[in-house]
This record gives structure tokens, sequence and C-alpha cells, in this order.
């Protein structure tokens, strides 16, 4: 595949960005009255996250969000996608909001827009209040209507400012690895409290639309849904069968509802779960949107597993292919194809890549310097997939590298580095790596293609 990246395809006024979120890079979790989130119950839980790292101090953000936009403007980046942490703003989940935790993303945002950024703000990335998992969390209906109501005291008071918004990202994380295989916040095993989460996210991402719509009018409301292309691994009919199965899981489930089609049949037989579902839920889930955000990091080879867990498809690892540290398969093809099934498949109008980056080990060099070769490549394929799918009609209007630091990486904690920047965790030391000089390159050489 060509790396060199058609830069051509991509409009003058395209958003080069990048990602992080509250939870990965914050820290101060216990200051200006945050309460807890279900992510400072499970990393402080042993044996759930590697080496028991916790996001407490993180990249300590809280304190140096200046330096940090400085390192956003170094890069040359026009656009940044944060998220706001819904236990700073309303640390029981429901009930008072706290001012303090609006104050500080107010100054970030205000450090954004002097810095001739613009902020992109996705509203739940899976912090949830601890206060509500208490009480069901993303099992029961009230913790949607509570999303929409911690969303309207956000809008109200950073829509004057915030143009763009995403209700929530990556649902399917928070739904299936969060509820079904445990391997994140709030660690259940439970395919009919995966269901019943599955529904109340999609609903608190419609109720959440309608809060935005009538608190900030004229905002870009969007929703973030990682995908996979998936991949029978042979020809046979079992393992074609698990291949739509895999893709009804990880795709349909999470885009159908959200483009009219409802929940997709073929998935809610196979889950045998009964949806929560009252009058009016649907056309709410499927509120219009003005964007649609794909994260797109590995494709999926699939075979039947008749004995395993839903949906009775194992990944298959395939030899010899590239992979990146977290042993994820590099394939730029498939954001390509993801790209264009969203604009052909699902008709949607505008298209950001809100988050794709890869883990790798670095190591500094006893100059300082952090040379990042794989990511670099990385980065440059995945840019050339995009061009392509705009030159084939996906309207692409930004991109954001995850991440733009090294960051608290969940259940892996620490030792899995996807920044554009180097974090030592012991200093705080920032340093540019060689994929974000690389990056600020391709910034530039666009920014010179309109000039
Ligand atoms: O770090 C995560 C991010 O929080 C959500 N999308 C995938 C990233 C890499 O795993």
């Amino acid at each position: 595949m060509s790396d060199s990246i058609d830069l051509g395809a991509f409009p003058q006024d395209f958003a080069w960005g990048t990602a992080t979120s509250a939870y990965q890079i914050e820290g101060a979790v216990k200051e200006d009255g945050r309460g807890p989130s279900i992510w400072d119950a499970f990393s402080h839980t042993p044996g759930k996250v590697d080496n028991g790292d916790t996001g407490d101090e993180a990249c300590d953000h809280y304190h140096r969000w200046p330096q940090d936009i400085a390192l956003m403007k170094q890069l040359g980046t026009n656009a940044y996608r944060m998220s706001i942490a819904w236990p700073r703003i309303v640390p029981d989940g429901s009930g008072p909001v706290n001012a303090r935790g609006l104050d500080f993303y107010d100054k970030v945002i205000d450090g954004l827009l002097e810095a001739g950024i613009t902020p992109s703000v996705t509203l739940y990335h899976w912090d949830l209040p601890q206060a509500l998992q208490d009480r069901g969390g993303w099992t029961v209906r009230e913790t949607a209507e509570h999303l929409a109501t911690y969303t309207s005291a956000v809008a109200e008071r950073l829509g004057d400012r915030v143009t763009h918004w995403a209700t929530l990202n990556e649902p399917l994380c928070s739904g299936w690895i969060g509820h079904l295989e445990g391997r994140m916040a709030p660690g259940l095993t439970d395919l009919t409290a995966a269901v019943r989460a599955s529904y109340h996210l999609l609903l608190g991402h419609g109720l959440a639309t309608q809060a935005l719509r009538a608190a900030a009018p004229g905002a870009q409301i969007g929703l973030v849904t990682n995908h996979s292309t998936v991949v029978p691994a042979t020809n046979h009919p079992e393992d074609l069968a698990a291949a739509a199965r895999m893709d009804g899981h990880t795709n349909r489930w999470w885009l159908d509802p959200v483009y009219g089609r409802g929940f997709p049949t073929d998935m809610q037989a196979l889950y045998g779960v009964e949806l929560p579902e009252r009058p009016g839920d649907l056309d709410t889930i499927a509120a219009p949107l003005d964007w649609h955000g794909l994260n797109y990091y590995f494709p999926a080879t699939v075979a039947n597993d008749a004995t395993g867990p839903v949906p009775f498809a194992r990944e298959v690892r395939l030899p010899d292919v590239p992979r990146t540290g977290l042993d994820w398969q590099i394939d730029a093809t498939g954001i390509e194809s993801l790209l264009l099934r969203l604009t052909n498949d699902y008709g949607v109008r505008k298209l950001y890549v809100t988050e794709n980056g890869s883990a790798f080990p670095d190591t500094v060099g006893p100059d300082g310097a952090v040379d990042d070769p794989e990511r670099t490549a990385y980065l440059e394929q995945h840019l050339a997939a995009c061009a392509r799918a705009v030159r084939q009609g996906a309207p692409l209007a930004g991109y954001y590298a995850w991440s733009l630091l090294d960051n608290f990486e969940w259940a892996y904690g620490y030792d899995k580095r996807f920044g554009l920047v180097h974090v030592d965790y012991a200093t705080q030391h920032r340093t540019v790596k060689t994929s974000g000089r690389r990056y600020a390159d391709i910034v530039r050489s666009h920014r010179q293609l309109h000039a």
C-alpha cells in the first residue's frame, strides 16, 4: 500500500485535530468537588488494571492544560477533541451542579479558542458517576435521563463558545466491554445487563441530543462510534454467518437504530433479551445528527464459535500481518471501507475520524528524542486511506489523531502509549515524538496547498 497521502483530497477547512478524554489525562480526581466515577472504582479494584495503574494523576492535565494547548499549537492543529467529566459537573450523577467543575472547562475552552483551536466536546467518555452506578448505571432508564440533565448544564455554560458536540464516545465499549466482557468499568459479565445498557446508552444519546438542541441552538451535534471491518476467516457458510453476527454485534447494533432502522432483529433474536423499549424511544434515538464520528483502529477476522460467548464468533489471529503493541492488526483499508459504508449505506452527510492511532513501546533516546517510526507509518497509511475514501465520495471534514498525549489506556494502564507526544509520568515532562512532528508536517503541507 502506498503511504503517500493525497492531501489535495481534503477540503480547505479540514479539521486537523488530536483527541483525548477526561479520565485518561486529567488526574486531580479529588479536586474542586469532583465526585467518584466508575473508573475510579474499577481502577482501584485489585487486578482490574495492569500494574495497578489508576487515573489519579494521569497526565496532570488538570493543572498543565495551558502547556498541552501550547503543544497542540506546536503541532499546528486547528481542532481538539476532548471530553467533559460528568463527575466534575454533577458529582452525584444527578442533583446539584458543581460550578467549580464547569469553571475548569470554561478556562480550557477559552484557552483553546485563544490559540485558534476549535474544541469538539464529548459529553460521555465512560466516566459515569459512581453514585449512578450504585443505582443501576446504564442498565436503568434514569441514567439516560440524567445524562440529558447533565448535558443541559454543560451546554448552558459552554454552548456560547463550543459549536461541536458529541453525546457519547464508543457506546460499544461501555455496553459490551463494560457489561458483557467485564474488561472495562463497571466490570460486569451479564448479557441481560449488557443489552439493557446498550439500549439506555443510545437512548441517552437521543435525549442528550434533544438537550443540546434546546440549550445550544445551531450546535453541530454528532455521535462517536467505534467500528471494525469484519472479514470471515474462510468462505465456509458457518464462518460467513459468524462474520454476519460479528458485524451485527460490532457495527449494525450501534448504527441501525441511530439511522432510523431500529435495533437489528437478527441480533435481538440472538441476544434473546427483551429491550426496555417505550413508545417514542426509537424516534428519540434516531434524532437527526449533523455529523458522525468514526473511531477506527483494527479489522476483525472471525470464524464460527458455536460454544463461545455471544455473538458465537471468535477472532482469528492471522499470521504474518503487521500488528501494534496491543497486538491489534494493522489494516488501513478498514478505515476507508468504514468511511464509505457510513456514507453509502447509512447516508451520513458529514464525517469525522474522531480517533485513529496506535500503541507502540516507545523509548526515549540518549538525546531525549522519541523516535516512533511504526506509529508514524500507521498515521501516514491511515491518512492515505482517508484521502482515498474522500476521493470516492466520503464527506470527511476532519481527522483527530488518538492521542495528543500518552495517557491512561484503561485496563492496560500506562504501559500502552498512543501519544504523538510522549509523557514521562515520573516528571510529567512532554516530548513531541517523530510521529507528532510528521503530523505537523502533514498539516503544514495541507495548509500550503490551499495558501
Ligand atoms: O484510549 C482509547 C479511547 O479512550 C477510546 N478509543 C480507543 C482508544 C485506544 O484504545
